[in-house]
């Protein structure tokens, strides 16, 4: 379906570009994994079905599927017996799993602003990583609340970054043990976004910010990828480096479905090669992450497979 429609504003960087196609490969997934008439197209309270035009609200019971809520085609929603969504908000946990600290590939504390002896300050986590100076990352634990990239100079520029930060930071975050997540900076290079659904890694493809499922050229698991993110470096074909990172992907899921603590059927892994090897970057919930050059439709086949 998406092939044969086009954005609003036709040019890739018109802001709604991306979105488009995201929405629109994800409602064509939806569709050919549990067929017209179990998709209905959710706006403004009301549900209607794709296939019979039938007109309900959405009521206990319905999972929506996929597409942000700000984003241009609005939710599409499958019939109740999807496989709950709930538990997905758990992976905004991730800074608190061993899986995570574990994979890593980077030291990193967990620690707070303004805690009065109540927890580990952020200066002194600070500190404790970059004791000479070095650069660090830091992150609210809370999902998309900030994060800071920061070159510390030694022990006394500790402080003068946490008073820097306090400017930025939500008022409740202070006094909040654990509020963050403070990392050693490290090498990150062709970061790869992974589907997981019940333990199992169904697709996946390279941090490249202006892709979608359209520019997919390998599937389930696209080959493209970029050794920097961040400098937009350019695109290669790797598929020796989506091997190594799909097997280690695999195996961070089997150890979260076999371990304890972590109780998750959907989420979205973030994995990199760092120097030592493949590590985690972080985890988000399905309903949270962008799409790039994946297999919407491989997650779509997964999920219906587990309806009740
Ligand atoms: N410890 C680190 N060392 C080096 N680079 C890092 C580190 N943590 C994060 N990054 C870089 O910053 C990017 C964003 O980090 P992360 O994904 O954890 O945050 P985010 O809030 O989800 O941001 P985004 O929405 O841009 O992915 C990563 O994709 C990676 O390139
Ligand atoms: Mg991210």
């Amino acid at each position: 379906m998406a092939a044969h429609v086009d954005p609003a504003f036709a040019t890739p960087g018109a802001g709604d570009y991306e979105d488009f196609f995201e929405d629109a490969t994800r409602l064509d997934a939806a569709i050919a994994a549990a067929g017209l008439e179990n998709v209905w197209l959710h706006r403004r309270g009301e549900a209607k079905n794709l296939a019979t035009g039938e007109v309900k609200k959405p009521g206990a019971g319905w999972q929506p599927w996929g597409v942000q809520s700000s984003n241009s085609l609005n939710m599409a929603v499958i019939t109740p017996g999807f496989h709950p969504l709930q538990v997905e908000l758990d992976v905004d946990r991730y800074p608190h799993w061993n899986v995570f600290q574990q994979n890593a590939g980077r030291r990193l504390h967990l620690a707070g602003v303004g805690l009065e002896g109540a927890g580990f300050e952020m200066v002194d986590a600070i500190r404790d990583l970059v004791a000479d100076g070095g650069k660090i990352v830091v992150k609210t634990v809370q999902s998309k609340k900030g994060i800071w990239f920061n070159e510390i100079s030694g022990p006394d520029d500790a402080q003068r970054f946490v008073d820097d930060a306090i400017m930025d930071i939500a008022f409740h975050m202070l006094g909040a043990p654990r509020a963050f997540l403070v990392q050693q900076h490290v090498t990150m290079e062709y970061e790869y976004r992974l589907f997981v659904v019940d333990g199992q890694v169904v697709t996946g493809a390279g941090a490249i910010e202006e892709h979608t499922p359209i520019d997919a050229t390998c599937r389930p698991f696209n080959n493209a990828v970029r050794k920097n993110r961040a400098l937009h470096s350019p695109i290669e074909d790797r598929p020796d480096i989506v091997d190594e990172l799909v097997y280690f992907g695999q195996h961070i899921a089997d150890e979260i479905k076999a371990g304890p603590g972590v109780n998750l059927t959907r989420y979205v892994l973030d994995v990199a090669i760092g120097e030592n090897g493949p590590l985690i970057v972080e985890f988000n919930s399905m309903l949270n992450s962008g799409l790039y050059a994946s297999d919407p439709t491989a997650v779509a086949r997964k999920v219906n497979s587990l309806r009740s």
